[in-house]
């Protein structure tokens, strides 16, 4: 079997994106859309997590830049993002304009910081589309990179997630052998790479479960009001990497 190029699945989705809604519009797109939306969620939810002003956070697959865009009156502390995408990551950095805060390309399973440096880790839809092996590469690199007590946050397509499985039937149907994968992943696999990993598992969101307590009500494009606390809609496990007395 090939193992899936990430890297040319991304490239051709958004240049295929520029051609038919202009670069401003695919930029919202190739992160999933509700750009605002969505980051006002993210933003929320990390808060809940426990993200303070001063931390430091380094965000896998920032994409165009939906969460640090968000955050960027918010986090005082230091901000890495990477993607694969590095028009994505012009565009995030030009957006945000925080000259304090980097946007890096990957182009591995790596991520460029040093060992003990970050408070939170995240990813938000970026397991949505990677393979087992190397959604554990990057949790084995977020705990290296991760703080003592740091935390490693992540969404994902949960197959305990009722709602998420129109998307897997979706997924059977796509015979495109050129798709972005969509991967779903089950609770038992989080356990258990977090037992390989040493990591605790604080939490597991279920996707469709109210949690996050916004800290801004928003509309989304369909005229959906969301305020108060809500669903983040995809599932979101929050693990943790072991305090220094622990
Ligand atoms: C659905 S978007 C989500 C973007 C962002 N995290 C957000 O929530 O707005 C997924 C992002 O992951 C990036 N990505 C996919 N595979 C990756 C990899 N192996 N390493 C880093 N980023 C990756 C894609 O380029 C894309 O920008």
């Amino acid at each position: 079997m090939k193992v899936p190029d990430y890297i040319a699945s991304y490239k051709s989705h958004l240049a295929k994106l520029i051609v038919e809604h202009g670069r401003e519009e695919a930029m919202q797109l190739i992160v999933g859309g509700e750009y605002d939306q969505i980051g006002k969620l993210e933003r929320s939810a990390l808060i809940d997590l426990g993200l303070e002003r001063y931390h430091s956070l380094v965000d896998i697959g920032c994409g165009s830049g939906r969460l640090p865009f968000a955050l960027r009156d918010y986090l005082e502390g230091p901000f890495v993002g990477t993607d694969i995408l590095e028009d994505a990551l012009d565009y995030a950095s030009d957006k945000c304009d925080r000259p304090d805060w980097r946007f890096m390309p990957t182009f591995q399973s790596s991520i460029p910081l040093g060992d003990a440096t970050a408070d939170f880790v995240t990813f938000f839809s970026v397991f949505t589309h990677l393979l087992d092996e190397d959604i554990f590469r990057f949790l084995l690199e977020a705990k290296r990179v991760a703080k003592p007590s740091g935390k490693i946050v992540f969404s994902f397509l949960d197959f305990e997630c009722d709602r998420h499985w129109h998307i897997f039937e979706a997924t059977v149907a796509d015979q495109n052998p050129l798709r972005v994968i969509n991967k779903f992943i089950s609770h038992g696999a989080i356990r258990r790479w977090a037992r390989a990993l040493d990591l605790k598992v604080e939490v597991i969101y279920d996707g469709s479960a109210p949690w996050v307590n916004l800290d801004e009500p928003f509309n989304y494009t369909d005229g959906r009001r969301a305020e108060g606390v809500v669903e983040f809609g995809q599932s979101v496990a929050v693990l943790r990497k072991c305090g220094l007395n622990e």
